[in-house]
């Protein structure tokens, strides 16, 4: 044995012990869950299970705790495959939570302006809730307004989805499936879908998505997570590139008007890093727009790129997806209490959520959101940490 893999043997039993330790004293049905290892078992137990509560009519939810050698530990629960709770360190080495959300279940079946949740069938919104595919036209479920937005009443953030965790080596995850049956929110086509949350130890929480379907359908998935790198007050001053040279101008209700206009000389140019509230006096009601990547290729580019001066966090984006939407928390107004007992103030958080654009299915001249029966819709996208 070398001397790196005793001491890495050392370090699997102290883990071990400690999620024991912690299974035992944070919670009496929290467990180490059995994983397959790929590193001929050598690698720490980082992944556990505990009892979240249940839903309205009774359908039990779990929440996994994904730990890395590095600081990192991603809380993902079973409802809405949410991401409850994201601890990466500071400049400092000091860990903190740095995503809005609540401490247990009800909040979240409550009132959630989709905190941390995986959205679908179609993340953001469709105009008018109607679009038409094949010469028939589909009514959606409509939520936001006269438009759908995120999926409809019930989209995907509101079901309890099916967990498998597992553990590679440098890394380890859990696998959350759910099937949409044909009709759901409106939607033709009985989907089946899997977004994969795998936190590695380069302090990278990857999500890669994929659905197939029996009947064409838009399909454009995403994750809501409101960020905060310093843990808590509002995020104006977090220093934000976004890698853009284009964006989707919207009318009043948040649609696109088709138009795909240059960022250049707005308060909408980010690719130089901007700090968020630098320029949002000039934004009418927030940023809350899509941006059209500035890409190379098809393959995982960077996207964005976040640092928060006083926690020294930053994070990138990465992501295969062609759009970017930029929302700076302008709903919150702080009727919502939080994690910790924290209020939720206007801008207290920001999404970065890659998607195709809005209303792809009214908009011929944007990127196709259509998923064929036969073909398999595959994305990813990763958010990287580190501080300085
Ligand atoms: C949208 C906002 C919306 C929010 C809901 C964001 O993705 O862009 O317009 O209000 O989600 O929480």
């Amino acid at each position: 044995m070398t001397p790196i893999h005793s001491a890495r043997r050392v370090l699997t039993l102290i883990s071990v012990t400690l999620v024991c330790f912690f299974a035992a004293c944070s919670a009496p049905d929290q467990s180490a869950v059995a994983t397959q290892s790929a590193d001929g078992g050598q690698s720490m137990t980082t992944v556990t299970k505990a009892s979240f509560g249940k839903t309205a009519n009774g359908t039990p939810v779990d929440i996994y705790a994904l730990t890395n050698w590095r600081g990192m530990t991603a809380r993902i629960m079973t409802y809405g495959a949410t991401l409850v709770a994201l601890e990466t360190p500071d400049r400092s080495g000091r860990a903190g939570d740095i995503v809005l959300g609540y401490d247990s279940l009800e909040g979240y079946l409550k009132a959630s302006p989709y905190f941390g949740s995986t959205v679908g069938r179609y993340a953001n919104r469709i105009g008018k809730g109607r679009f038409s595919l094949n010469g028939v036209e589909y009514a959606l479920a409509t939520n936001n307004g006269p438009n759908h937005l995120h999926g409809g009443l019930r989209g995907f953030d509101k079901v309890v989805w099916q967990a498998t965790p597992f553990e590679e080596t440098n890394a380890r995850g859990v696998k959350l499936e759910y099937t949409s049956p044909d009709g759901e929110e409106g939607y033709p086509g009985r989907l089946a879908g899997s977004v994969v949350y795998t936190l590695t130890d380069d302090n990278e929480l990857k999500l890669d998505y994929r659905a197939v379907t029996d009947k064409a359908t838009p399909v454009n998935l995403t994750h809501h997570s409101y960020f905060n790198l310093a843990g808590e007050g509002d995020i104006l001053g977090h220093e934000l590139m976004i890698k853009a040279g284009h964006y989707t101008p919207v009318d009043e209700g948040l649609i696109p008007t088709g138009e795909i206009k240059p960022v250049q000389g707005s308060a909408m140019d980010f690719n130089a890093p901007q700090a968020i509230g630098s320029r949002l006096a000039e934004v009418p009601g927030g940023y809350d727009h899509n941006y059209v990547l500035t890409r190379a290729g098809q393959g995982m580019e960077t996207a964005a790129e976040v640092y928060e001066p006083k926690s020294g966090r930053a994070m990138t984006v990465l992501t295969t997806e062609p759009g970017l939407q930029f929302y700076s928390g302008n709903f919150l107004d702080g009727t919502i209490t939080g994690k910790s007992g924290r209020v939720y103030g206007k801008h207290y958080g920001f999404c970065l959520e890659t998607q195709h654009f809005p209303d792809s299915p009214n908009k011929p001249d944007f990127p196709s959101t259509i998923l064929q029966p036969g073909r398999v819709y595959e994305t990813r996208t990763i958010y990287k940490f580190s501080s300085r």
